[in-house]
C-alpha cells in the first residue's frame, strides 16, 4: 500500500494570536510558486486556551499539516508541548517552527539562524567585532544574545530599560555576557564593532533615543530587528555618522527557510526578488 501522504499535497502553517499581520504566508507562498512544489501553507489564527488542544492533533497523522511556524503568544508553550526540543529552543524556552517526522513533534527556534544568515548575506566579517551592544532583553533578545554567543563573538554587553531583565538574561546565557541599564550605553558604544536593537523603539514610527554611534569604530556595524519602517531610526542615525546598517527584513526571510525545507523538502532562496515582495506589503 502507497504512503497515504505521498498522494496528499503537504501542507504547514503560521499559528499565533493575532494573526492578520503575519507575513509568513507571502514568504512560504512564494517559495511554493517559484520551486513548482504542491503545497500549501495556512494562517491560523488560536488563542491561548485552543493552542493546547491544536498541538495535541498535530501529533497525530490525521493533522492535515506537516508542522508549522508559531508565532505570539505560543512560542512558549510550542516548546513545552513539544515531544522533541532541540537545544537551541530548550535553551531559549521558545520555539518557532515545528514539523512531524519518526511520529514525534518536533520542535527548534530558527531566530538566531535567521539573525546570523542575514547579517552573513548583507555585511560578510561582520563577525569580526570584537564587542556588540545588544538593545532589549526580552523574546527577541535572547535569540540574538544566543546566536552571537555562539557566533564566539568576545564580548556582549546587554543593555536594557529594566536591568534586572538584562541581568537576568546574561545569568541564563552566561559569559562572555554584561548586563547594563540604558544610562551606560552611549560609554559602551565606545570602539564597539555592533550594535543591534531588539526594542520596539522606532517601530512604527514610535520614538527611539538619539544615540552616539559616531562613538562606535568607522567599520561598524549597525542593525535592527525591526523592519517596519525598513529604515528605523537606529538605521538612519548610524548612516548619518557614516556606518554601516543591515535591516531587519531579511532575518524574518531567513528565520522562514529551515521550516520550508522540513515541510516541502527544499532548501528555499532568499532573494532580492523575495525581499522586494515582503517590501511591496509593508
Ligand atoms: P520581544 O519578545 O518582542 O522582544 P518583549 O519581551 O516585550 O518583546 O521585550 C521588549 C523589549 O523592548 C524589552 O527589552 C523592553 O524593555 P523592558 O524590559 O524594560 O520592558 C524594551 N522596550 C520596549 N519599549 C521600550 C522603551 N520605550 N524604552 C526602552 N526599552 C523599551
Amino acid at each position: 500500500m502507497r504512503d497515504s501522504r505521498e498522494t496528499i499535497s503537504p501542507r504547514a502553517f503560521v499559528a499565533g494570536y493575532p494573526i492578520k499581520h503575519s507575513r509568513s504566508p507571502l514568504i512560504h507562498g512564494h517559495w511554493l510558486a517559484k520551486y513548482g512544489l504542491d503545497g500549501s501553507y495556512d494562517k491560523i489564527a488560536i488563542t491561548p486556551g485552543e493552542f493546547p488542544e491544536f498541538i495535541a492533533n498535530l501529533k497525530t497523522e490525521a493533522s492535515p499539516y506537516r508542522g508549522g511556524n508559531i508565532t505570539i503568544p505560543h512560542k512558549e508553550a510550542a516548546c513545552l508541548l513539544a515531544d522533541q526540543v532541540d537545544p537551541l529552543a530548550e535553551e531559549l524556552g521558545a520555539a518557532n517552527t515545528l514539523w512531524r517526522e519518526g511520529g514525534r513533534l518536533h520542535a527548534t527556534n530558527t531566530d538566531g539562524i535567521g539573525f546570523l544568515a542575514n547579517l552573513d548575506a548583507r555585511q560578510p566579517g561582520w563577525d569580526r567585532a570584537q564587542r556588540a551592544v545588544i538593545l532589549g532583553a526580552g523574546g527577541a533578545s535572547r535569540a540574538v544574545l544566543q546566536a552571537l554567543r555562539d557566533r564566539g563573538i568576545a564580548e556582549i554587553h546587554v543593555v536594557n530599560r529594566t536591568l534586572e531583565r538584562a541581568r537576568e538574561l546574561v545569568d541564563r546565557f552566561g559569559a562572555p555576557l554584561e548586563a547594563h541599564g540604558m544610562n551606560s550605553l552611549p560609554s559602551l558604544l565606545d570602539g564597539a564593532g555592533l550594535f543591534v536593537n531588539t526594542t520596539s523603539l522606532g517601530m512604527d514610527g514610535a520614538e527611539a533615543p538619539q544615540l552616539p554611534f559616531d562613538r562606535m569604530m568607522s567599520d561598524a556595524l549597525v542593525t535592527d530587528i525591526v523592519y517596519v519602517p525598513l529604515k528605523t531610526p537606529f538605521l538612519l542615525q548610524a548612516e548619518q555618522v557614516g556606518l554601516s546598517t543591515v535591516d531587519g527584513l531579511g532575518m524574518l526571510l531567513h528565520q522562514a527557510a529551515p521550516g520550508f525545507e522540513k515541510w516541502f523538502g527544499r532548501m528555499p532562496e532568499v532573494t532580492e526578488e523575495l525581499r522586494n515582495l515582503i517590501i511591496a506589503d509593508i
